[in-house]
């Protein structure tokens, strides 16, 4: 007798081979993603864990912002620090970038980004530009950023790294970011990646009514707290010390 249609298929594919070729497919993606997609996959999964114990004391957030997580899953940390550092690139950890500077551990760049709670299509103000993965990362989340370094040679080499990558809605300047950026005020949020010794006040006024301005402040070369200032809507300040850290000194201010 014939085959009916259903015996040719099931003599072909039985569920053992259904099984086995559904493996081969999971581990050909596997292997064509490139070790730095995996490597920040892994990253991503470090930080949720680091979150979950870092928050579990009250102050920040044990789940951070899905659309922030999934913006770090994308930008290539690798391209942001120096070629000798790549092996590195995606542990959770603070890397030198030259000029006695770093750029931030990804936790922090993940929690400071999600404090700022910024409003869709927001204008955010950074100081500290460093190696320009800070302000990719706002970017990549669709918000328009005003980044400011006080190191000529790091502001030119962020201001190149970010345009050869495409980032088109950063602009990067060289200057004392204690002043901000009046020009371009006010800003939806400001996030400062240096230690400050007290709230630049330039920078507070910079900030809209209903503004966030995520800041560590503390001495320089001792931990800090890492703050969260809110500017309320009838223009007073709320301020609010969230968790200890420890970031390179803010230069220049008056
Ligand atoms: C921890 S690093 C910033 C990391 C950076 N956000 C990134 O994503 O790579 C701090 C940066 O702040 C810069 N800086 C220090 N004082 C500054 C100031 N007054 N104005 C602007 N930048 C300043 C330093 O030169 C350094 O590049």
């Amino acid at each position: 007798m014939a085959p009916t249609r259903r015996d040719a298929v099931s003599s072909r594919w039985s569920p053992l081979s259904l099984i086995v070729a559904l493996l081969v497919a999971i581990a050909a993606q596997a292997l064509a993603a490139d070790p730095e997609t995996v490597a920040r996959l892994d990253m991503v999964r470090t930080i949720e864990v680091i979150a979950r114990e870092a928050g579990s004391g009250g102050t920040v957030p044990t789940t951070l912002d899905a659309t922030v997580l999934e913006v770090m899953r994308r930008v290539p940390r690798h391209a942001f620090v120096p070629a000798d550092m790549r092996g590195l690139a995606y542990d959770d950890r603070p890397l030198p970038i030259g000029y006695g500077q770093t750029i931030s551990q990804p936790y922090i760049v993940a929690l400071m980004t999600d404090l700022l709670r910024l409003p869709p299509h927001g204008r955010a103000l950074e100081v500290g530009t460093g190696s320009g993965y800070q302000a990719a990362i706002l970017a990549a989340l669709g918000h328009q950023v005003y980044t400011i370094e006080i190191v000529p040679a790091l502001a030119e080499q962020a201001a190149k790294r970010l345009s050869d990558l495409g980032y088109n809605s950063i602009y990067v300047r060289r200057a004392d970011g204690y002043y901000g950026w009046p020009e371009a005020a006010p800003f939806d949020g400001i996030v400062v990646t240096a230690a400050a010794t007290q709230i630049p006040p330039p920078l507070i006024d910079q900030l809209k009514p209903g503004g966030r301005m995520v800041i560590p402040v503390g001495d320089a070369f001792l931990v800090q707290e890492l703050m969260l200032i809110e500017k309320l809507a009838d223009g007073s300040v709320r301020t609010e010390a969230l968790l200890p850290v420890y970031f390179v000194p803010l230069a220049g201010g008056p």
